[in-house]
């Protein structure tokens, strides 16, 4: 059989990708009378909203019409029970980019010269800026959260040595590829099928029924693929997809919202920004005796997805080291910004930040190597806890890291940089290493849910549908292996559909990098009940026992003393049918083992864990701040890969994301607030040229997850983001070596030229 798991298979849609011929919401065609939809933004960051008056967009060449907040039939929240975010701002803008109206019409161009007709009128309100004015004025989206283990006053205050330091980290722009798009087709009774590139359907489907006060039976979502959604289709792609339901109920045409680059990039939330200030207390030997630690995250205007981001910054301040007395404060700041949501790593890119920055700090005050100093902190036996309860198992990190020290050569290429700088005048080389610990589950354990429906038919092709979305990660394919796995049949007999909550209901988004481990033993419960009707009819039809049917390279061979025999999958199949047997069946799966105290920060919100290693070479110019990564080299737990091929890609493109977030992507608002990086032109994102020459990838091999995974495989969505943390390292290391390490660096990211240029120039002085 082809395509086993546990074997590199190209994605299922790598040739159609390459080719141009995948097709992408944009690409449907479009039924006689579709109109085209534009939004109209606010030009300020906070206000109160005067006047608005769409009388000239409403009158603009082929305008069918405008809807803003007074024509919403249900509610204007697209924030869920509880909790209220608008579609549209009624009274109060709060951020420069926030929707106030949707405009149709017959064409796109149409469409977008007509939204630039609005007159606005906003009274100005004194607006916040930054995390530092919004920390003054306590101004929150959300009450502080705390983590907090043992007495870390007391241990500080008898700590031989303490060290206090603060930095900060930018945003993150998603820059998927294909911009936020929905396309709405309306239906009989006004019902709505809803094309949308998001990684959550279900929320789409309620979103849009929560806006026009419909059942939710009446919206069905359906995506077949997203071009890219890294977090930001997460709950952006739910506001975008209700702005075109609104305007399909008041036109009952077929309406098509794609924002344009600049548009998607000023309306739409980011990987949150964060300050952080800490305090560290250690001994002589270097080893971490309390952390007393802020974070403070940009949320924006909204509360989106703060909470949670804000719990995994939290709970992944720790990150591979034992820290015996902590205490973690993390503020969700209220801004007049974009409202900052879900990104690759969810907030743990954010908190693994700080016991880096700690340990090198802590290496220069005492004089000692900063990786001894790391590996003296790991968890380890007795000192395998969290700080928030949940023990480290199979911990991995010891081999993670012997592992990328040899296949990075360290030890030898740390002797030979050293030299170069001492030859090198202007050109600084640094390296940097970096252990990895993610945890694998959502935070909120009802979320660790999925389903699956698969249908074999009579020729014995299967169709496999389950509530992960497909955004380029490979998620279909591994799926697909699994159930091919399941009836031992060669994987193109299995035909992934497009998500759709009609077919698999009150689905959790396609996040937190748990989308294979759900859907897939989903699938596997699904064409499992199938195979064991299969078995059991079979056994009747041929008189033997179940035990006697084997499914194998597809076929399934029937022994029975004397004369064994053989029927094709497919014509046991067709057996069935002719028997009456059912060929399709729901699968649903659970997350075990897992439970939260949302209050108390406390329990075992991780499934299970999964571990890496990085070691990254840089090199600066310090005449320009000018950087570049020369080499990394990573070592990623992936369990038993189900396909080591779409892993190894998915390793390379988090670390390559890593790096942009931390070295060149940088966002910048103007002084009214105004975000003035909305396009590649001012915005910079890793290129094919920003990619390490020397770029070695490995899997830890024999590492096979000890919890029940799906054919004990682990998540790889987002962990290897976080090894890009090697590269911030390495860049403060490089800097450092101007002074010949005599002291600590402080370097806020993105480590622009700028930025890398100020902290040489601070060293020196
Ligand atoms: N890979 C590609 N090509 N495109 C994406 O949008 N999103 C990432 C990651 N890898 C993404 C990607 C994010 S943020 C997550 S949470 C996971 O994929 C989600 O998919 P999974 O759970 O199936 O790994
Ligand atoms: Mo990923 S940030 O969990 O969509």
């Amino acid at each position: 059989m082809k395509g086993s798991v546990r074997t590199a298979q190209r994605h299922d849609s790598a040739l159609k990708h390459v080719t141009g011929q995948a097709l992408y919401i944009d690409d449907i065609p479009e039924p006689p009378g579709t109109l085209h939809a534009a939004l109209i933004l606010s030009p300020a960051a906070c206000g109160r909203l005067g006047r608005l008056d769409l009388s000239n967009v409403e009158t603009s060449p082929g305008v069918v019409g405008v809807f803003s907040a007074r024509d919403i039939p249900g509610h204007n929240n697209i924030a869920g029970p509880g909790k209220l975010e608008p579609l549209f701002a009624h009274d109060k803008v709060e951020f420069a980019g926030q929707a106030l109206a949707v405009v149709v019409a017959d064409t796109l161009d149409a469409a977008r010269a007509a939204a630039e007709q609005a007159v606005i009128d906003i009274e100005p309100i004194e607006a916040i800026l930054d995390i530092a004015t919004a920390l003054a004025r306590q101004a929150y989206v959300q009450a502080p959260s705390t983590i907090l283990r043992g007495d870390p006053d007391a241990a500080l205050k008898a700590a031989p040595h303490c060290l206090t330091a603060e930095f900060s980290v930018g945003g993150q722009e998603h820059f998927y590829l294909e911009g936020q798009i929905a396309f709405v087709l309306p239906g009989e009774d006004g019902d709505l099928i809803v094309h949308s590139s998001t990684q959550h359907p279900t929320e789409v489907q309620h979103v849009c029924a929560e806006v026009l006060g419909y059942d939710f039976n009446r919206v069905t979502t359906v995506v077949r693929r997203l071009g890219g959604g890294f977090g930001g289709k997460e709950s952006n792609a739910s506001w975008v997809a209700a702005a075109a339901a609104l305007a399909v109920a008041k036109t009952r045409r077929p309406v098509k919202l794609r924002l344009p680059r600049d548009i998607d990039m000023l309306a739409t939330g980011k990987r949150h920004g964060f300050d952080y200030h800490y305090t560290v207390g250690f001994d002589d030997q270097g080893r971490v005796l309390a952390l007393d630690a802020v974070m403070a995250a940009d949320a924006g205007w909204s509360l989106d997805m703060t909470p949670g981001v804000v719990a995994r910054a939290l709970t992944h301040v720790d990150n591979a080291y034992w820290l015996p007395h902590v205490r973690v404060v993390g503020y969700a700041c209220r801004t007049n910004r974009q409202s900052n949501t879900a990104f690759r790593g969810f907030g743990g890119p954010q908190g693994v930040l700080v016991m880096e920055d700690a340990i090198d700090r802590i290496a220069r005050y005492l004089g000692r190597d900063a990786n001894e100093i790391r590996v003296l902190n790991f968890y380890g036996e007795g000192r395998d806890e969290t700080p928030y309860g949940q023990k480290v198992d199979e911990n991995h990190l010891p081999r993670c890291w012997a592992e990328v020290k040899k296949l990075s050569g360290f030890d030898q290429r740390r002797a030979e940089i050293d030299a170069f700088n001492r030859a090198s005048p202007i050109l600084k080389r640094g390296l940097g290493l970096f252990p990895l610990k993610f945890g694998i589950s959502f935070n909120l354990p009802h979320m660790n849910q999925a389903g699956a429906l698969v249908h074999v038919y009579t020729d014995g092709s299967i169709r496999l549908n389950h509530g992960g979305t497909e955004m380029g990660q490979g998620l279909f394919v591994k799926v697909a292996q699994v159930v091919a796995e399941v009836f031992n049949v060669d994987l193109d007999r299995i035909r992934p559909s497009a998500t759709s909550t009609a077919e698999v209901p009150n689905t959790s988004p396609t996040a937190a990098s748990t989308g294979s481990d759900l859907n897939g033993w989903a699938a596997w419960e699904a064409a499992n009940t199938i195979k064991q009707r299969m078995v059991a009819f079979a056994a009747e039809h041929f008189g033997t026992a179940a035990e006697d049917i084997e499914f194998a390279d597809n076929q399934v061979r029937i022994a029975k003393p004397g004369s064994n025999q053989v029927v094709s999958f497919g014509e046991l199949a067709r057996l069935c049918w002719l028997g009456r047997v059912s060929l399709s069946a729901t699968g649903f799966y659970k997350t075990p083992k897992i439970h939260w105290d949302g209050a108390a920060m406390r329990g075992r919100p991780f499934f299970y864990f999964s571990f890496g290693a990085a070691a990254a070479e840089v090199v600066i110019d310090t005449l320009t701040g000018e950087s570049r990564v020369l080499r990394a080299d990573l070592v990623q737990d992936c369990g038993a890969s189900l396909n080591p091929a779409i892993d190894h890609g998915q390793i390379e493109g988090a670390f390559v994301q890593g790096q942009g977030w931390l070295t060149c992507e940088e966002l910048w608002w103007d002084k009214q607030g105004r975000l003035r990086t909305v396009g590649p032109s001012t915005y910079k994102i890793p290129g094919s040229r920003d990619v390490p020459p020397v770029f070695n990838v490995k899997m830890l091999e024999n590492a096979p997850s000890r919890e029940a995974t799906i054919f004990r495989s682990k998540a790889i969505g987002e962990p290897p983001l976080l090894l890009a943390t090697a590269v911030w390292t390495a860049l403060k290391d490089a800097i450092g070596a101007v002074v010949d390490h005599k002291t600590a660096v402080r370097l806020d990211a993105p480590a622009t030229p700028e930025r890398v240029l100020a902290a040489i120039v601070k060293l020196r002085k």
